[in-house]
């Protein structure tokens, strides 16, 4: 007979899956949110927006594989369809056209939102002593606070 406790506890596999679903999720809403702002840029600052935009849409499409493959790895299931990752994420689109300024302050939102989702699930990762989906989550972590750095810079 098992344990009360893991009777009640969720499935730790099913919870991180689900954590690194939504992360996977912000993250491919936000490449396709800069690659939007990518084309679109347009002011004096036209060159250096159309390149941070282009640096972060790459990033997070290799990070989209990199989650998606620890999922699998986890032996879980990664969510693909693109309905459900709106559904699921919390990074607000872009609808037709927006300033510099809107473009920046958006993708900023978008960053900051992302380095929270990572970190509630690398914390959860560490609750359940899967190093090394902590260590990716830190890792991306790291990447969103940086690009959020830089956008904010932008912005002041
Ligand atoms: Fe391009």
């Amino acid at each position: 007979m098992q344990p009360k406790a893991a009777m009640t506890d969720p499935d730790p596999q099913i919870e991180l899956c689900d954590a690194l679903n939504h992360a996977l999720a912000d993250t491919t809403v936000t490449t396709m949110l800069a690659q939007n702002f990518h084309w679109n840029a347009t002011g004096m600052a036209f060159s250096q927006l159309h390149q941070l935009f282009q640096e972060i849409y790459e990033d997070h499409f290799q990070a989209q594989d990199d989650l998606a493959e620890r999922i699998k790895a986890l032996d879980g299931y990664a969510d693909g369809n693109l309905g459900r990752m709106l559904q699921r994420s919390e990074i607000v689109e872009q609808v037709g056209e927006a300033s510099a300024h809107e473009m920046l302050s958006s993708l900023l939102d978008a960053e900051v939102t992302l380095a929270a989702a990572v970190k509630r699930c690398g914390e959860r990762a560490a609750n359940h002593g899967d190093t090394l989906t902590e260590d990716l989550c830190i890792a991306r972590g790291q990447v969103h606070e940086k690009f959020a750095w830089m956008l904010r810079a932008h912005l002041s």
